[in-house]
């Protein structure tokens, strides 16, 4: 894969909840190459938002990062000092929530909002500020630009509020945009149109998007590579045609049924799970005894990159 832009190596996390401790993350690697969409999929808990938090480096204190690396266009962001990463995190790299609402100033208006971030990042002041709020409104496909700039957040819908909330994103210029689920909470019309515009932005402007998500529907619309996540594992990645149309890991497949509206699998075994089983394993219906006791080497098979002892039993070369 060329030049990533965002390289995680071998990142393992946990979280101290006073005497016990969780592993949210255990050895994910991950690459983004520059001008694609990468989709993160995975469900509740998973720990999609820990990675982001991670490399935001905006982790809660009881979070600790055991072994790994971050490196975003060369630098290692783990060893950066807050200056350094002051110039990083909301500038090279933008992020776009779930709750635009939460994330947007209640008692500032869109103008004050956007202005602002405008003049911080690209040195913009009076009428050239404001034109660029009105070019970046406008880019966000909102009706009336100049209407929108006037109000105040709670007078915005749901799916107005995540285009300015994105328009704020894009303010700084970043070379990376990490949405953690943009979509998930607008009605299914108005996710698609964010998600079209997502798209056509990442198309006109050369925008790199990670985009985290357990909906799978949305990756097919827009991603170009997908890594799946389970229990703080990436249990299988490879391009999103391949994902899509072979599926490797149980869990994929799993996740993939979900789509057409069959539900998740249940527990089925019980046994112990050792501290290096494979995660899925209880709820795996392909569970073989290793499984529970140490988690697979990735392999590479038909074009993609796969964890799973199961997968690998049934191999040819194997
Ligand atoms: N501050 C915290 N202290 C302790 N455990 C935490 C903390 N934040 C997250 N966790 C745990 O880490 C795991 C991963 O959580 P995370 O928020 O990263 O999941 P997620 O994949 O983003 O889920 P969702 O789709 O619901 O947003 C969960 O088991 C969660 O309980
Ligand atoms: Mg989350």
């Amino acid at each position: 894969m060329s030049d990533p832009i965002l390289r995680i190596e071998n990142l393992s996390l946990s979280y101290l909840v006073g005497d016990t401790k969780f592993r949210a993350l255990k050895s994910v690697s991950m690459s983004v190459p520059r001008g694609s969409v990468v989709a993160l999929v995975g469900e509740s808990g998973s720990g999609k938002t820990t990675l982001i938090r991670s490399i935001m480096r905006v982790l809660p204190k009881q979070a600790v990062i055991e072994e790994g690396k971050i490196y975003f266009e060369g630098k290692d962001l783990l060893s950066l000092n807050e200056e350094d990463m002051l110039k990083i995190r909301g500038k090279k790299i933008s992020m776009v929530f779930q709750d635009p609402i939460s994330h947007l100033n209640p008692v500032m208006s869109v103008k004050e909002q956007l202005i602002e971030s405008i003049e911080l990042h690209r040195g913009l002041k009076g009428k050239e500020a404001e034109n660029e709020a009105l070019r970046l409104l406008s880019l966000m496909r909102l009706k009336d630009p100049q209407r929108v700039l006037n109000l105040f957040p709670h007078q915005l819908s749901g799916g107005m509020a995540q285009r300015v909330l994105i328009a704020m994103a894009l303010a700084s210029n970043p070379s990376l945009l990490i949405a953690d689920e943009p979509t998930s909470a607008l009605d299914p019309t108005v996710q698609i149109r964010i998600l079209s515009l997502l798209k056509e932005i990442h198309e006109n402007e050369n925008l790199t998007i990670l985009l985290i998500t357990h909906d799978l529907s949305v990756v097919a619309y827009i991603a170009d590579f997908v890594y799946v996540i389970y229990g703080g594992r990436i249990m299988e990645y490879g391009d999103v045609h391949r994902i899509f149309g072979r599926p490797l890991h149980p869990y994929t497949k799993d996740l993939l049924l979900s789509l057409s509206g069959r539900s998740f699998s249940e527990p089925k075994k019980s046994g112990t799970l050792l501290e290096d089983a494979c995660p899925f394993a209880p709820r795996c219906p392909q569970a073989i005894e290793a499984c529970f006791k140490q988690f697979p080497k990735y392999v590479n098979l038909n074009g993609g990159v796969v964890a799973c002892h199961s997968v690998n039993v049934g191999r040819d070369d194997t």
